[in-house]
């Protein structure tokens, strides 16, 4: 036992039920910078940064409290060496007894080098993306912009069987820019550190949203409408108020509507829906489309699933949208429902943590 204890790579320390340290490895040196000798009869306080010290004992309390015997999973915390320097340390806890005295074990481990590697890991992949998507945008850019100019020319200059054509390039060069714009989503959205933390006005999320999917709802014969809350002035005088990302959360209506309108069969009805719900803000899209089995549903935010009924029908698009959607809603904290029924229709409900402003 003691040659386990004095072996391991991580700093161990075993501290008594009054938070002294009774046993402390040779490795203590290494990691903390202290002759472990010098360390027995401390308070394990000693290994905790100054500024955190006072509030130390208390968690101490909350881990040996209760019987002594909860488990604890790796803690990322803060540590400081004899030199006053501190680290970032994972630390985790285990409580043991020795004759009947209960004790509790601490193996530390300084992680400034692991952090280090992750940022610089994380710089570079950043760099990378942002390069790429740079290198496939740009020309995606021009190629729809000069079709755009081309369809645009006169019948003289360009006649049906040409625009017929260009009028697929186009389609296609959107659909690879929406491709592109996905997959970059995909992977920058998983850290909160993308997103913005402003006061967001849903009213107007909706609003826009729902102007930019007019087009398209029009060309499918559908009718396409949106209620907002009762006691919402046209005008947005009142607002409902969520924190966060406002081009985001218009992503994320975004992609609820185009799946609205792909799967809803011409001659139905979409309607967008913003009303407070229980200290949330639900943000609703409703459709009376093909719907889906109950079994499907859990499956429709993984990444490149498409129902096989799309994928036969060949409604355009890559299965990503509603992985993105759901990325978007766990950065700010929300979450989603959805109920569908085939044949009947679906609404997807996104709940979002209403703002509450701080009192003036
Ligand atoms: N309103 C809806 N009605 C019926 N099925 C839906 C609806 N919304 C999503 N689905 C099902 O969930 C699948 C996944 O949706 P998702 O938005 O992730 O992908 P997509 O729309 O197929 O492609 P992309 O969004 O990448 O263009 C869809 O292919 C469809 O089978
Ligand atoms: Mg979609």
């Amino acid at each position: 036992m003691r040659g386990v204890f004095e072996a391991s790579p991580d700093a161990i320390v075993v501290i008594d039920a009054d938070g002294r340290i009774v046993r402390a490895n040779a490795q203590c040196s290494a990691v903390f910078g202290h002759d472990p000798d010098d360390l027995l009869g401390e308070p394990v306080e000693v290994l905790v940064p100054p500024r955190l010290r006072e509030a130390h004992p208390a968690r101490r309390g909350a881990f040996t409290g209760g019987g002594g015997a909860r488990a604890m999973g790796l803690l990322q915390l803060a540590a400081v060496r004899a030199d006053g320097t501190e680290f970032p340390a994972e630390i985790s806890l285990a409580a043991v007894s020795h004759d009947g005295e209960p004790l509790t074990c601490a193996t530390v481990r300084d992680v400034t080098a692991r952090l280090a590697l992750q940022q610089e890991s994380d710089r570079v992949r950043e760099e990378l993306l942002a390069t790429v998507s740079h290198e496939l945008r740009t020309p995606l850019t021009s190629i729809i912009g000069y079709t755009e100019l081309l369809l645009d020319l006169g019948e003289s200059q360009v006649g049906p069987a040409a625009r017929r054509m260009l009028a697929i390039v186009e389609r296609n060069a959107n659909r690879e820019l929406r491709l592109v714009n996905d997959l970059l989503d995909l992977a920058f959205l998983d850290d909160r550190e993308h997103m913005d933390a402003e006061p967001v006005d849903l009213v107007e999320v909706v609003r826009a949203a729902v102007d930019g999917a007019r087009v398209g709802a029009r060309g499918r014969g559908l009718e396409l409408s949106s209620t907002l809350a009762a006691g919402v002035a046209p005008e947005g005088a009142r607002a409902l108020l969520v924190t966060g990302d406002e081009q985001r959360l218009g992503q994320v209506l975004d992609n609820l509507l185009s799946n609205a309108v792909k799967f809803t069969a011409p001659g139905g009805r979409v309607l967008v829906d913003c009303a407070p719900r229980e200290g949330d803000l639900a943000l609703s899209v409703s459709d009376t489309g093909t719907g889906m089995e109950a079994v499907e549903v859990p499956q429709i935010f993984d990444r490149l699933y498409r129902s096989p009924r799309a994928v036969r029908d060949q409604v355009p698009g890559a299965g990503l949208g509603l992985s993105i959607v759901d990325s978007i809603v766990r950065a700010h904290g929300g979450r989603i429902e959805v109920d569908s029924e085939p044949g009947v229709g679906t609404t997807v409900s996104v709940l979002l943590p209403a703002r509450v402003e701080p009192v003036a």
